[in-house]
């Protein structure tokens, strides 16, 4: 059963639709990742799950109950928003004791949930210090802290990491595994680094346009992408522009496949280590001539840049040692198996 339930949840601003009607459900101990780029919605997404702001239309639901009409403090969730929101003059700890000061949790309790959040992010040592005594990295968990000492039953997270420098970031990629871990939580994080996405989530929520693309496991996204959208965000993409007349989709490449659909204008995506650079006499059941135009050994891979002689751009990903290596200039031909196509409208 799920614990967080979306039914037809959209955002409108005045005319401006920012988020097209969704469905959305995340089950108990999920992290999922709303992935997409700036624009698209997520923070308006994340804040209606918060109750910081009314959606236009549809349901949410937390653990059974419907929680559409209720105020943000009337939720079983707690926020941790971009730039933090620590007050400046409390120092570490009381920071972190804010929100139970508020509900008059008895002192002795509330000591003791301070010390555990600190101890989960690792701050002990700087309780008393005022946050402006402290790193970025230091602020983020304090912000961390003081939304975990809630004890929410959904974590929300918008865009957290993303004052931090990449070392910095990557650090606190692997502390918000840890904790997700050792809580059991279920935590519901926006970036629109497909990085950190694929580094964190179990499950990804792609976003463009104010519309929910797909969702599924990084796994499940990477192979099986339903929108052109989505496989060129994840990862990288051979993107080949087609139709489909009668059963058969036709390539302004050249290729043919057969595929049932309707009608009209699709693209077929095939991953870069998916396509090959075929070797004198060796052929596969799709082939495109192309031209190499620049070639970078990267250790345990060599990505090629192509050109098609339709003027369509290439990638080729090989590892090194594999066959004949290819210089620039060089004519290929460059080949897919059926199977390793996915078609999606264009
Ligand atoms: N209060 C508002 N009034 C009018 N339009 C708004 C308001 N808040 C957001 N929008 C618009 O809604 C759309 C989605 O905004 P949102 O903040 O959810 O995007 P986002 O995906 O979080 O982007 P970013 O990655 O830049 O934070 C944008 O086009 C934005 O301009
Ligand atoms: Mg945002």
């Amino acid at each position: 059963m799920p614990l967080l339930r979306l039914r037809g949840v959209s955002k409108q601003y005045g005319t401006v639709q920012a988020l097209a009607p969704l469905d959305l459900d995340i089950y108990p101990r999920d992290f999922v990742a709303m992935l997409g780029p700036s624009g698209c919605g997520k923070t308006t997404l994340l804040r209606m799950i918060g109750g910081f702001i009314p959606p236009s239309s549809g349901s949410i639901e937390i653990a059974g109950t419907d929680v559409t009409p209720l105020g943000p403090e009337r939720r079983p969730t707690n926020m941790v928003f971009q730039g933090y929101g620590l007050f400046p003059h409390m120092n570490v700890e009381q920071n972190v004791g804010y929100g139970l000061r508020i509900q008059k949790r008895p002192r002795e309790e509330i000591a003791e949930r301070v010390a555990d959040a600190l101890r989960l992010v690792q701050l002990m040592e700087l309780a008393k210090r005022t946050t402006e005594q402290l790193s970025g990295g230091q602020q983020q968990r304090v912000a961390l802290a003081r939304a975990l000492v809630m004890r929410p039953k959904v974590l929300l997270l918008d865009e957290p990491l993303a004052a931090l420098d990449l070392k910095l970031r990557h650090a606190m990629q692997d502390e918000l595994r840890r904790i997700h871990h050792e809580i059991g939580g279920t935590f519901v994080f926006v970036t629109h680094d497909q990085g950190e996405a694929l580094a964190l989530a179990n499950r990804i929520a792609v976003m463009h346009n104010g519309r929910l693309e797909q969702v599924g496991t990084a796994e499940d996204i990477y192979v099986l992408p339903q929108t052109r959208f989505v496989a060129t965000f994840i990862g990288e993409a051979n993107v080949f522009d087609g139709t489909r007349a009668s059963g058969t989709v036709t390539l302004q490449a050249g290729p043919r496949l057969a595929s049932t659909g309707p009608d009209g204008a699709v693209a077929a995506i095939v991953r870069p280590e998916d396509l090959g650079i075929l070797e004198e006499g060796e052929t596969r059941d799709h082939i495109v001539e192309a031209v190499i135009e620049d070639a970078i050994f990267l250790g345990s891979q060599l990505r090629y840049r192509l050109r098609g002689l339709n003027g369509e751009s290439l990638l080729i990903h090989t590892r090194p040692g594999k066959g004949k290596t290819h210089s620039i200039d060089d004519k290929v031909r460059t080949g897919w198996c059926n199977g390793d196509h996915r078609l999606v409208s264009a």
